[in-house]
C-alpha cells in the first residue's frame, strides 16, 4: 500500500479531487482517514447476510479503488454474489480492476466507469453509498436518493455512510477528536490543516437529522443507524 504523503507539500492550493495521484495512496489514505473502516464494511457484510436472499445483486457507488466490494465477496463467499461498483474516476477503477484479478474475484466483481447521479442500477437488492454522498452537491442529493429508492425492489437495502456535521456545543469537539484521530494515524498538524482546507466546499457533511431526513423523504419507511464514531455514521435503510 503506498502512504499517503500528499498534503505534506505546502504548495497545494488546490480543491481536493480524485485524481491519478490520490487514487495511488487511496488505500492508506482511507484507511487512516476514516474511523472504524473496516468495522463498518464487516457490519454491511453481516446486515446483508442477515436480510437479504441468496442471490444478491449489489451496486458500490463511489467505489474508489473496490475494497468495500472485494471484502464483502470474502466475506459472504456463502452467497451468489453479483457485486459492481460504480466510479467516475478512472484511475480508481484501474487500481479496482487490479485488485479484483489478483485477488481472483473477477467472476463476481465488475466496475464500470459512471456517474453515480445517473447510471442504471439494473436488478439491484442493495445499494452502497460509502463516504460519497457527502461530495454529492447538496442540490442535487435529493434527487440522487430518490433515484435509488426508484431503483430498489420492496424489501431492498440502501446503506450510506457519511461524515456527518454535529451540532451545538458538541459540533467543536468532534472535529477535534476527530483530529487527534488523524494524527495518531501519523498525519502532521500540516497535513490536516491542508486537506481540511483542500475539503472545504468539496466534501459537505449533514448533520444525522439532515441525512435520515433525506431518506424518509425519498420513501424508506425503516432508518437506522448501525454504526457511529463522533462525526461520522453509517446508516441503513428499508424499502417496503
Ligand atoms: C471517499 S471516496 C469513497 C470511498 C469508498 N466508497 C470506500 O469506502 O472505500 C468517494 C468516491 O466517490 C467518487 N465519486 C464522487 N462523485 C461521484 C459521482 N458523481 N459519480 C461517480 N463517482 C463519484 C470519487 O471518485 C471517489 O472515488
Amino acid at each position: 500500500m503506498n502512504k499517503d504523503t500528499i498534503f505534506q507539500h505546502t504548495d497545494i492550493k488546490d480543491n481536493f479531487s480524485f485524481n491519478e495521484q490520490v487514487a495511488e495512496v487511496f488505500d492508506d489514505m482511507v484507511h487512516r482517514s476514516v474511523p472504524l473502516y473496516e468495522t463498518v464494511i464487516d457490519a454491511i457484510a453481516r446486515i446483508l447476510d442477515q436480510h437479504l436472499s441468496r442471490q444478491l445483486t449489489v451496486y458500490d457507488l463511489g467505489c474508489s479503488t473496490g475494497t468495500t466490494l472485494l471484502e464483502l465477496s470474502r466475506r459472504l463467499q456463502h452467497r451468489q454474489l453479483r457485486l459492481i461498483g460504480i466510479d467516475n474516476a478512472g484511475s480508481m477503477l484501474e487500481k479496482a480492476r487490479k485488485k479484483a484479478a489478483m485477488f481472483c474475484k473477477t467472476n463476481c466483481l465488475s466496475f464500470q466507469e459512471e456517474d453515480i447521479t445517473s447510471c442504471p442500477l439494473t436488478d439491484a437488492d442493495a445499494i452502497l453509498c460509502n463516504y460519497t454522498l457527502q461530495f454529492v452537491r447538496p442540490p442535487v442529493r435529493r434527487a440522487l436518493v430518490d433515484r435509488l429508492y426508484q431503483a430498489l425492489p420492496s424489501g431492498g437495502l440502501l446503506i450510506v455512510c457519511e461524515k456527518i456535521l454535529a451540532s451545538g456545543v458538541f459540533h467543536r469537539p468532534f472535529i477535534d477528536i476527530y483530529h487527534d484521530f488523524k494524527r495518531e494515524q501519523g498525519y502532521s498538524e500540516l497535513e490536516i490543516a491542508a486537506k481540511r482546507e483542500a475539503l472545504e466546499n468539496v466534501l459537505v457533511p449533514f448533520t444525522v437529522d439532515e441525512n435520515i431526513s433525506l431518506l424518509r423523504e425519498a420513501g424508506f419507511s425503516q432508518v437506522e443507524i448501525f454504526c457511529k464514531w463522533f462525526n461520522f455514521a453509517s446508516f441503513v435503510a428499508l424499502k417496503s
